[in-house]
């Protein structure tokens, strides 16, 4: 177990820079409504948000990968300079391992090393207990917490667990004692309205949609087994713009994340255009820094922040609350999940 937890880290990136993402998120089906007359300047906007009443200084963050092994430290490493350096927030891979194997905690504090006053999220599965969360919280001096639910990823992994039960009164334990927002977050499959009317029971204070079009966890697993393929799951899950209509669809006061596939500014914006608060890539700075380094997801960083700026100009609005509220006209297989599941485009087209 403990030499297929840690050889599974570095397959996990090898596979994902493989497989890439498909691309199908959904958000291609959300349409901005142009405003010829915005009456804005791209210098007037302001990309400050909030989650969970942790303050950022973008919409954009570095979701949570790797850590846990020696070559995985390195991406942590440069991931977190690049976080440094750009003042994003930046989340770790799952702990357990560093938790069941001190030896390899340093794999994650790298990234506190580097970045003493940044935001570091930690992350753990929802298999993890109290004391779990109080020592992944500890080794990166983390500022929130993800909880990763994952059973679809579990399920197809040779060596994943087969058992869910007592995950939502773990988180709901984690999140009433610890003193630092909790994220739930899904990896690649999305969170339904149904899910979503459950996480909020917990009390925590952000959810992560983790919708599929991205980073592809069915397709991960299915080439990490040798007998027995499970390759009819690859479509399985919500993709990220159902997931965030169906989120969106509940009154609360949780702050949203969406994740899952965002490749670029504009898919940023549609997505806070759908009601997230922020916006997380994985996949995507993974390829960036495995491929050219520190200064490339430096410099990826600032492209996002201009296309993301090009949206708002273009739309005239000065911030994220005002990008929440702009019109949207959502047409195509996305139209068709949300006129099936209750959810009114129309209230999208017309605000
Ligand atoms: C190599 C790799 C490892 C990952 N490991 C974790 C993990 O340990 N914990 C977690 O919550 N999510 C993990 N994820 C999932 C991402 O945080 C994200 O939810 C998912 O990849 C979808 O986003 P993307 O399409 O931008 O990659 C991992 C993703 C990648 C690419």
């Amino acid at each position: 177990m403990y030499m297929s937890r840690i050889s599974r880290k570095k397959e996990h990136v090898d596979y994902a820079l493989k497989t890439g993402q498909s691309g199908q998120t959904g958000l291609d089906d959300i349409q901005f409504v142009h405003q010829c007359v915005p009456e804005s300047s791209l210098s007037a906007c302001d990309l400050t948000t909030s989650v969970g009443g942790l303050s950022l200084s973008s919409p954009f963050f570095i979701n949570a990968m790797t850590g846990g092994t020696n070559d995985t430290m390195g991406i942590n490493d440069q991931l977190s300079v690049a976080a440094r350096e750009s003042g994003l927030a930046m989340a770790v891979g799952s702990q357990m391992s560093a938790i069941q194997h001190p030896e390899y905690r340093r794999t994650y504090s790298v990234v506190r090393k580097n970045n003493p006053d940044g935001i570091i999220i930690a992350n753990l599965g929802a298999e993890a207990s109290l004391q779990d969360a109080w020592t992944a919280i500890d080794m990166v001096g983390a500022d929130a917490l993800q909880i990763h639910l994952n059973v679809m990823q579990e399920l197809i992994m040779p060596e994943g667990d087969r058992d869910f039960r007592g995950a939502l009164e773990r988180i709901a334990d984690i999140a009433e004692n610890v003193d630092i927002p909790v994220i739930v977050k899904e990896v690649g499959f999305g969170i339904s309205r149904e899910s979503f009317l459950k996480i909020l029971e917990t009390g925590v204070a952000a959810v992560d949609v983790g919708g599929s079009g991205g980073t592809n966890f069915a397709l991960i697993e299915n080439l990490r087994r040798s007998e027995e393929p499970l390759d009819m799951f690859r479509d399985w899950g919500l993709n990220t713009a159902q997931s965030l209509l169906e989120v969106h669809s509940v009154n609360s006061e949780v702050s949203v994340i969406a994740s899952g596939g965002i490749r670029n500014g504009l898919d940023a914006a549609r997505a806070i255009a759908l009601g997230a608060d922020a916006a997380g890539m994985a996949g995507f700075f993974l390829k960036t820094v495995t491929e050219s380094g520190v200064d490339g997801v430096l410099d990826a960083i600032r492209q996002l922040h201009r296309q993301f700026k090009i949206v708002m100009t273009a739309l005239g609005v000065e911030n994220l609350t005002q990008l929440q509220k702009v019109p949207l006209v959502i047409s195509g297989a996305t139209y068709h999940w949300a006129r099936l599941r209750g959810i009114d485009c129309r209230i999208y087209a017309t605000r």
